[in-house]
């Protein structure tokens, strides 16, 4: 072909990346790997060895040691030994040392790259321009957390030994956002590459040792997923990063309940990519091609569901079966290469048999036609899947490949309806001309992170992680580091003693208040009260109460037997009142917190008064006193808990919003009946959640007081919902709820692991005392931003600027 013909068909060759210094490395390594463990390689100890492939030629790339559980506890007692001097070293000494790593990836960057291609088939490109650079990216970005830790976080302490589990998707991106805050934050790791791409972490692990990083730092254990589950069980592993299925979080979940490990899970995702009539259509269409071909689609937030307004639905439509059939499918190490291979067998299976389903389902598939596909390799074509019901399989299941699932919607209302009709919430990308649309679609999607016209942009500085099934806990950025440290105070804590009240058999509901007095003979009742369900008074649906005695055993009164009819009505009227809730405005609801906070001080005597007869009356005066000012300090917060404003190394800002939760159930201490009550419901209340609260076991009758008081402080209906009972069936019955989307749980060590295992149905986020007692006089322990925290979801909003 002559140079004119070839000027004018812009036809170009293979451009193949030279893989020669990675295939000398392989071969240093005679091509098999131990485990790096205590800043040495180890053989397993059990002698077993597994294969890592290229996915694009199926080469077997090199042995790789399956990790038993005797090399995890080797492992685990290395991270152990060497975390005391970790952290005795200081931040500054860390930053160093994570300073360094970041200059040993950048010198190395062009190795990593070619190797990460090779182990996973992702293109060149790819790994060149994104993977590496974001990798050493992180590395500096949590130096600089290490330096400023201690006046950053003053009174945090490291969590202690983490074990890191991560999949095959961005393997090496992956272990820089596990690594590098743990390691920032003073813990030390083990960290558990994919079975499928076990070649960069030990690549990494070099590293460190070139870095001369203190041995047992950074341990890696390779395996599949028997030696992630050795390593979630392990009794001395403080706490657990997973990223991966959601299938898999949740039995972590479960399995991780009955210990204290801290647990933070990036799950997977059904991201909505929503183009609007107004957005540029071109713009949007590259933007696509990002969404939905990077990495062949194997991305946890790759913007998979396409949700495009009818008017525009056709043109955009053929303009994106125009680009799919330019783009380049083909040998991953190929410089021009757009879509490299899929990273395992099943993998490719598991798409081939979700799109079938697709079609079966009644959409309708269209690929590039006369797309020819490598004649060795695992590869499929990039594929737009049209016509697709909301409802059907390929809309609703991660398919993790280069699939697109597209729908149409009418109204901006519409959009939002259908971007949330999902059980996932990692993220989201709109596109809109009109920043009031873009912006108000952003704000009502239950995403992590939403992209304004732009898509799969990440930034060590921006939090990431999801709502809802993508899990919880957020990567990056300040609420990145929180993940990895806890408050001094709680970590110290005493176990609480549990002390259950004496509570006599239910009653039937029909008999009267008085006939029950003759229990004790002595004192009449002074009190019967109600739930609160949706700003009323309720009956309990059982038509049964129980009886409330004080601390002389003397009866006090009587209290509704909730039961799980009168949660699912909590939760209903919860969910009815939630959305107009978060929307009030801040100053809307601190102005009614002040108010409530008001209305407890005119009442304070015969509140104390009564109180007094459960937890005496010197208690019972520090606790109205006390509480009282608490509520002043969550309406002082309400307007103040602000978010931030990231400024990432790209023409964009990102928004990171404090959101509210949703509905949250609250589990409240028994022993601070009042006081238990506002340290937990209101600092929710205050960042615009609802709540189902299960007053104090101890003391339920102070629901009174509290729906008096709220009766009065216009406190809109359904906000706070008061339901007592047996606090363990109430417990099981506010886990298992699918709409309820937090638990707060305040208990024993029982009742904590209760509330972490029956909540891992929908993966609710769980905040408990893990048994421990806190102080609830003690404002230092029992106020202010750890609360805060746990009461929202940080949300990142990219947007762009300039033309
Ligand atoms: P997976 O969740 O099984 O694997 C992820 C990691 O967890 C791997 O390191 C694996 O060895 C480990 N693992 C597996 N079982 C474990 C257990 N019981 N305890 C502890 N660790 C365990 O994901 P898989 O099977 O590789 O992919 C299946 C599907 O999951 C994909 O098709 C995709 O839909 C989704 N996925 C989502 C990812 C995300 O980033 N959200 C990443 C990888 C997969």
């Amino acid at each position: 072909m002559s140079v004119t013909e070839k000027f004018v068909s812009m036809e170009w060759g293979a451009a193949p990346e030279d893989p020669r210094e990675v295939v000398a490395w392989l071969n240093g390594h005679s091509r098999k790997f131990g485990h790096f463990i205590g800043g040495e390689w180890r053989a397993p100890k059990d002698g077993k060895y597994f294969e890592s492939e290229d996915p694009s030629t199926g080469e077997v790339l090199a042995s790789v040691a399956q990790g038993s559980s005797a090399d995890v506890d080797a492992a685990v007692a290395a991270a152990r030994g060497a975390l005391k001097g970790w952290q005795k070293i200081g931040g500054h000494a860390r930053a160093r040392y994570l300073y360094a790593l970041a200059r040993l990836v950048q010198k190395h960057s062009r190795w990593l790259a070619v190797l990460e291609t090779m182990d996973n088939g992702k293109p060149i490109r790819e790994s060149r321009d994104l993977d590496i650079p974001l990798l050493a990216r992180h590395f500096y970005h949590h130096a600089g957390w290490a330096q400023i830790l201690e006046s950053e976080f003053p009174g945090y302490i490291a969590c202690g030994v983490v074990g890191q589990i991560i999949p095959w998707n961005f393997p090496l991106l992956m272990l820089a956002w596990k690594i590098a805050p743990a390691l920032a934050a003073g813990n030390t790791v083990v960290l558990k590459p994919a079975e499928f791409t076990p070649l960069t972490a030990l690549a990494f692990a070099e590293l460190c040792s070139e870095a001369e990083l203190p041995a047992g730092v950074v341990n890696i254990v390779t395996g599949d997923g028997t030696t992630g589950e050795a390593l979630v069980m392990h009794e001395d592993v403080d706490k657990i990063a997973f990223t991966g299925s959601t299938e898999v979080g949740r039995a972590i979940r479960k399995a991780t309940a009955t210990s204290h490990k801290r647990l933070s899970l990036e799950l997977g995702g059904k991201s909505p990519f929503v183009i609007f009539e107004d957005a540029d259509l071109d713009s949007a269409v590259e933007g696509l091609v990002d969404g939905i071909w990077l990495n062949q689609g194997q991305v946890c937030c790759a913007g998979s569901r396409l949700l495009v307004q009818e008017s525009v639905s056709e043109a955009l439509l053929e303009k994106v079966r125009r680009r799919m059939s330019t783009l380049r499918v083909g040998a991953p190490l190929d410089k021009a290469v757009d879509v490299g291979a899929i990273v395992a067998r099943v993998q490719l299976e598991r798409i081939d048999r979700l799109v079938k389903q697709g079609v079966a389902e009644g959409a309708t598939c269209w690929q590039p036609d006369g797309f020819k596909l490598p004649g060795r390799g695992l590869y499929f074509p990039p594929t737009l899947l049209s016509n697709v019901h909301p409802a059907s399989t390929v809309a609703q299941q991660e398919i993790f490949g280069p699939v697109l699932a597209a729908m149409t919607f009418r109204t901006p209302r519409e959009a939002v309806e259908l971007a949330n009709n999902t059980t996932y919430g990692l993220a989201a990308s709109v596109w809109s001309e009109s920043v009031n649309v873009a912006l108000q679609v952003a704000a009502q999607v239950k995403a992590g992170v939403v992209w304004v016209n732009s898509t799969n942009l990440f930034d060590a500085a921006c939090g990431f992680g999801g709502y809802r099934e993508s899990g919880y806990g957020r990567e990056g950025g300040r609420e990145g580091m929180l993940e990895y440290l806890e408050p001094a105070w709680f970590a110290k804590a005493p176990a609480l003693k549990a002390e259950k009240p004496a509570r006599s058999e239910e009653k039937n509901g029909a008999e009267k208040a008085g006939k029950s007095a003759g229990h004790d003979g002595t004192l009449s009742i002074d009190r019967t009260v109600k739930l609160y369900i949706g700003g009323k008074q309720a009956r309990p649906d059982s038509g049964y109460s129980f009886e409330v005695r004080g601390l002389d055993g003397k009866l006090l009164g009587e209290a509704p037997l909730g039961n799980r009819k009168d949660i699912r009505n909590a939760v209903e009227a919860a969910r009815k009142a939630a959305d107009g809730w978060a929307r009030a405005t801040a100053h809307n609801r601190a102005q009614i917190l002040y108010y409530i906070a008001e209305n407890f001080s005119q009442r304070s005597e015969e509140i104390a008064g009564r109180m007094a007869r459960v937890v005496g009356a010197k208690q019972a005066r520090r606790e109205v006193t006390a509480s009282i000012e608490r509520v002043f300090s969550y309406a002082a917060w309400a307007d103040k808990f602000d978010g931030l404003v990231h400024n990432p190394p790209m023409r964009n800002i990102s928004i990171a919003m404090n959101e509210a939760i949703g509905t949250v159930g609250v589990l409240c201490p028994a022993e601070t009946p009042l006081l238990g009550f506002v340290t937990t419901v209101m600092p929710l209340v205050a960042m615009g959640n609802v709540v189902i609260a299960i007053p104090s076991e101890r003391y339920p009758l102070i629901m009174g007081d509290l729906y008096q008081v709220f009766e009065t402080s216009d406190l809109p209906g359904g906000v706070i919902n008061l339901v007592s009972g047996r606090p363990t069936e109430l417990l099981r019955v506010l886990a298992e709820h699918a709409d309820v989307d937090a638990l707060w749980s305040f208990g024993d060590d029982a009742q904590s692991v209760m509330a972490k295992s029956l909540s891992a149905g929908n993966l609710k986020q769980v905040f408990t005392n893990e048994g421990r007692a806190i102080d609830w006089f003690d404002a230092a322990q029992s106020e202010g931003k750890w609360w805060l925290r746990h009461a929202v979801q940080v949300k990142n909003v990219w947007v762009p600027y300039g033309e």
